[in-house]
């Protein structure tokens, strides 16, 4: 699972530019000297981006669906195309079945609370990988635990992917529900979606759940090609603000579950005993929806449907390919993870031999390079890995040769500083 070899790095080839040009990224533009590796955890933001949010309050802010005068109307119509230009983005039909959330997190226990609560049952089993973040193990973890269902984890094979065997084995036809990343934001593992969900098809009629977190921004994805019922992003990842992602359910199963949270907005009419639901996706958006975090995922799509998800996921390719090479190239580096870039996102997990990872981060910090240590949220897979933690660094379209060439260095001088033999 850990190859300490340089990677087969097939025809990638890493490109000395960013695709999208630092001056892009305001924070970015302000510091030149900053290497920002940890696009993984959260995207830089583009101006573009900024500029959308701040048109919307100077020009559109009101609360939507509450008002009659014009300004409520322009806000809600601002919400309403908002929603069509992501589900767009997505490659989603049916616009009214992306609901809103705070982000994966979020949308992950939409379903293990509203779905899960009424259809897990004893004696049923829902399935994972150790590939899984927190937020797509925890939920589904405690509902087994309350339910008194089984939980499954699908361990990996040797070079760190899901191991499509173990998985056909894990899923039977008590499954009630399957859930596994669509890349992983430890390790960068891109999952073959279409096959894990041709093998939970066969088995059953499990709910096939992918956390798309990592693969949004990173990747051309077309949700309803994927065939899953549920899908789960966050916009903060693709240059989107914090705090708005959402899901994509197809719509039966959002016709027939309950609502998640209850309050304004998600009702038809409110009797004294009893309440009807409004309809989708207002059924599962209770409360004031977040207008600034949609408009502004709706100009992060516009602004990478300008750069061009191919290009986008060649450029982190090519980087991650040449931040494999250069890192294995520093003796005492082990490379966590499968071997061959093109199977990854832009991301590289590694250690510098015993030297604590977050040693390792808080000494790149002081060269300027920011990357992530820790268990990144995945402490199953930890545990497979047989480590504590991992330095993580991770790539997006502002990323350079020359950010790698700088990690690399800084990691080489980690090297002599905690004197690795
Ligand atoms: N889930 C985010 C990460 O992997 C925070 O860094």
């Amino acid at each position: 699972m850990s190859d300490k070899r340089a990677p087969a790095h097939g025809s990638a080839k890493a490109s000395a530019h960013a695709l999208a040009p630092r001056s892009d990224f305001p924070l970015l533009a302000a510091d030149p000297r900053l290497v920002y590796l940890d696009s993984a955890a959260t995207s830089q933001k583009p101006q573009r981006v900024l500029d959308a949010i701040t048109a919307y309050y100077t020009h559109g802010n009101a609360n939507p669906h509450r008002g009659a005068y014009a300004l409520s109307a322009t806000a809600t119509q601002m919400y309403h195309d908002a929603r069509a230009r992501i589900a767009r983005f997505l490659g989603v039909a049916d616009v009214d079945t992306l609901l809103f959330t705070r982000g994966t997190t979020e949308s992950l226990n939409l379903l293990a609370t509203a779905w899960g609560q009424s259809n897990v049952r004893a004696g049923d089993n829902i399935v994972v990988t150790r590939l899984e973040h927190h937020a797509n193990f925890v939920p589904w973890q405690q509902l087994a635990r309350a339910k008194g269902a089984e939980f499954r984890i699908v361990e990996l094979d040797a070079a760190g992917a899901v191991d499509l065997a173990l998985f056909a084995k894990a899923v039977d036809a008590r499954t009630k529900v399957v859930a596994f990343g669509h890349v992983s934001n430890a390790l960068g593992t891109v999952n073959p979606v279409a096959e894990l969900v041709r093998i939970a098809r066969a088995a059953g009629k499990a709910l096939v759940v992918c956390d798309g977190a990592q693969a949004v921004p990173h990747l051309r994805v077309g949700i309803d090609a994927l065939g899953v019922d549920a899908y789960a992003f966050s916009g903060h990842k693709m240059g989107g603000p914090m705090g708005l992602g959402g899901v994509v359910v197809r719509r039966e199963i959002l016709e027939a579950m309950p609502p998640y949270q209850f309050g304004g907005d998600m009702i038809e009419w409110v009797n004294d005993q009893d309440t009807t639901w409004n309809v989708l996706p207002h059924k599962y958006e209770a409360g004031t929806p977040n207008v600034e975090g949609a408009v502004g995922l709706a100009a992060a799509c516009d602004y990478l449907d300008t750069l061009g998800m191919d290009r986008v996921r060649a450029h982190e390719v090519a980087l991650t390919a040449e931040a494999m090479r250069a890192l294995a190239a520093i003796p005492g580096v082990t490379l966590h993870g499968t071997a061959r870039a093109e199977d990854r996102s832009g991301v590289v997990s590694f250690s510098v031999a015993d030297v604590h990872p977050h040693d390792v981060a808080t000494a790149l910090d002081s060269e300027g390079v920011c990357v992530r240590a820790g268990h990144h949220c995945a402490q199953p897979l930890m545990r497979g890995l047989g480590v504590q933690s991992t330095v993580r660094a991770s790539f997006w379209v502002y990323s350079t040769t020359e950010d790698v060439a700088r990690l690399a260095a800084a990691v080489g001088a980690v090297r002599e500083r905690f004197a690795v033999a």
